[in-house]
This record gives C-alpha cells, structure tokens and sequence, in this order.
C-alpha cells in the first residue's frame, strides 16, 4: 500500500533553530550544509517532471507517489528473501497483481480508500502458508492447491481490516472470513466483503460467542493507527478470548523507512491539496537537526508487547523482520489458557 497516511507534523520553527539563535558569521554554506543542499537541488530537478504532470492533470498525486514507491520497491527488490520471491512468483491467481495494497487512505482529501487493483498482501499470506501447512515452502506448483486445502472450511477473523482486500483472498480460497473495521467508510467500501464496522477490542459485540482458527491483522497493532499499548492490550486480550484453543495469531506491520524522495514527494502532495505552503515546510525541514530530520521519515513501530502476550497465556511461535515486514505468530495453547471465556 501506498503509505498516505497523516503522521507527519511538519517540523516547528522552533526546533528548526529558525526562530532564535546566532546569526550566521557568513553565508557561504559549509560541510553538512553544501551537502543538505546539493541533495535538495538534486531531489528538486528529479522530482520537478512528476510534479509538472501532477499540477497539469495528467496524473494524480496517488498515482505518482505509488510509482515513486514501487520504483524504489523494485530496486531493492533483493531484500526479499528467496523463499518469499519463490511464494510470490508462483502464487498465480492467489494475487490479481502486486501483492501489496496499492490502495491510500486519503483522509484530508476525502477521498477514502482508493480501491486499486491490487488484491492482498503476499508476506501475510506466505506466513499463513508456513504456519498452517507445517511445511517449508518447496512446492509452487501445488501453491494454489494447498492454500486451498489450509483456507478450506478455517475462520479467519481479521482486526483492523479496511475495506477487507484480504478477507476477500481468503473467501475466494474457501475459507469463512470476518473483519472489524472502525471507520464506517472503509467498513462500507466493498459491501461484498461483509466488513463489520466496529472496535476490535470489543469483538463479542459484533461476534457474540464466535470463535476463529486464525485472527490476523495487517499494519494494525502499531502507531501510525495510534493503537497504544494498554489499547493493543485489551484488543489482544479480546482476540485471545475468540480463538480457538490451538488457534493461531498472526499479526504483521510494514515496517520500513521511506526514501527521502517518496517522503518529500508525499509531502508536496498532501500540502499543495490542503493548499499548504510545501515551500515553507521544506525550508524548516532542510535546516532541521539530522537526527530529527530522519525522524521525520515514515518506520512503523509495533505497538502490542511480546511480554503482554505471553502472560495472556500465548506461546509466541515467530517473531521476526523479515521482507520489510514485522510479524508476530501466536498460538492459543490446546488446553483451555486460564478459563477464559468468549465475552
Ligand atoms: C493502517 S490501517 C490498515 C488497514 C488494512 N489492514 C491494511 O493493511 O491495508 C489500520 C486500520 O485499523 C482501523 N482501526 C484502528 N483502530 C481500530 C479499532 N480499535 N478497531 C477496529 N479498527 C480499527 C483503522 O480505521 C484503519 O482502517
């Protein structure tokens, strides 16, 4: 997915150093500064042309952004590990396209969930295939066949879903899915996917007693979704109760650092559309502190406490980062964990 979300603060004067302090002995930039700004001048005549067709009409800012991120996706493209390359290229008609969401939430321009091509994410469903078949991933050719014989007749229960791409994938798989989704216009966007609008830490409302064999979540449990850790908590605790025993847990965040052209690009996009001034943001954000300037790049941060889990009662199976992807697997343990009963 395209990372358009509304986390950045654009940078205060104060801390940009701009409002107080020395005045310069001379003008003439040195070290850090010549550097700083031959990497703007750089960034601004390479992005100038993407820009120029945007304010023409002859592509949106989305649309852009998207192919500044899969350009810089695919020339790094080996950060991805053979297996998970083997997964994608032999998934066939498990993926319609790119296996990532290219889909923006576009809160400032209301415009909600831009339903783009792109059916599921593939680094979530190659760990449903790991951890449901039991088996390495060695056989592409029955890829199909055995994601079909994992999905067939499970419940997947997925927190934080959107407008439910995923559930979708599953459905089609054979598999009977449910989603919870707070936003009422992303509940709503795809009827078909039968998203139920609500909040996930409060399941047995929309659930009742229901239980799943897998309850996932994909860029949920983390801070740009502003879930904090005694809220991701209960949300846990709440999935804990609905599982099944022996149930598995699977929750992933994207979880990297973007370029420094995708971030200023998307902040040329989200200001100019708001008809901010991204001319006074850029001046604030080159003379930041480096650190605070790097800080300002989108990384994700996993907001649901291993050690929370583990005195719920979950035994942890994966914790890993791998393929750009943070993922957490959990299992419900066979014996019934401390009496706990769906609320
Ligand atoms: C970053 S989006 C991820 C959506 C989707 N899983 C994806 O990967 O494209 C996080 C979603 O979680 C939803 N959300 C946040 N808090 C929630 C809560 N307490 N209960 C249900 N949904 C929630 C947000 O509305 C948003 O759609």
């Amino acid at each position: 997915m395209t990372n358009k979300r509304t986390r950045q603060r654009p940078p205060s004067a104060k801390s940009a150093g701009m409002a107080e302090g020395p005045a310069r002995v001379s003008d003439k930039p040195e070290g850090r500064d010549v550097y700083l700004q031959l990497q703007r001048r750089l960034l601004e005549s390479s992005l100038e042309p993407l820009k120029e067709m945007v304010r023409a009409g002859e592509t949106d800012g989305d649309t852009a952004t998207a192919l500044l991120v899969n350009d810089w996706k695919t020339r790094r493209g080996d950060s991805r590990t053979a297996s998970f390359r083997k997964f994608v290229e032999n998934s066939g008609p498990i993926f319609e396209n790119e296996p990532y969401f290219d889909a923006g939430y576009d809160l400032l321009m209301d415009r909600s969930y831009m339903i783009a091509k792109a059916s599921s994410n593939a680094q979530l469903f190659f760990k449903i295939y790991q951890h449901l078949s039991g088996e390495p991933y060695d056989s592409p050719k029955q890829l199909l066949k055995i994601m079909r014989e994992i999905a067939k007749g499970k419940r997947f229960l997925e927190l934080g879903c959107g407008p439910g791409f995923c559930l979708g994938v599953l459905r089609e798989l054979g598999a009977e899915v449910a989603g919870v989704e707070m936003r009422l216009e992303f509940a709503n966007a795809v009827p078909e996917a039968g998203v139920r609008c609500g909040d996930a830490e409060f399941l047995g409302d929309l659930f009742g007693d229901s239980r799943f064999d897998v309850i996932y979540s994909h860029d949920f449990f983390c801070e740009s979704v502003v879930l904090e850790r005694l809220k991701s908590l209960s949300v846990a605790a709440a999935a804990f109760r609905h599982m099944e025993d022996g149930g598995l847990g699977i929750h992933q965040i994207n979880c990297w650092k973007m370029p420094l052209p995708v971030f200023l690009f998307d902040m040329w996009v989200t200001l100019s559309q708001r008809g901010d001034d991204f001319e006074q943001f850029q001046n604030t954000f080159w003379n930041l502190p480096p650190e605070e300037m790097e800080d300002s790049f989108y990384t994700n941060r996993f907001s649901l406490d291993p050690q929370d889990l583990l005195r719920l009662g979950v035994e942890i199976k994966e914790l890993s980062l791998e393929n750009d992807v943070f993922t957490l697997v959990a299992r419900k343990p066979l014996s019934k964990g401390r009496g706990e009963q769906p609320d």
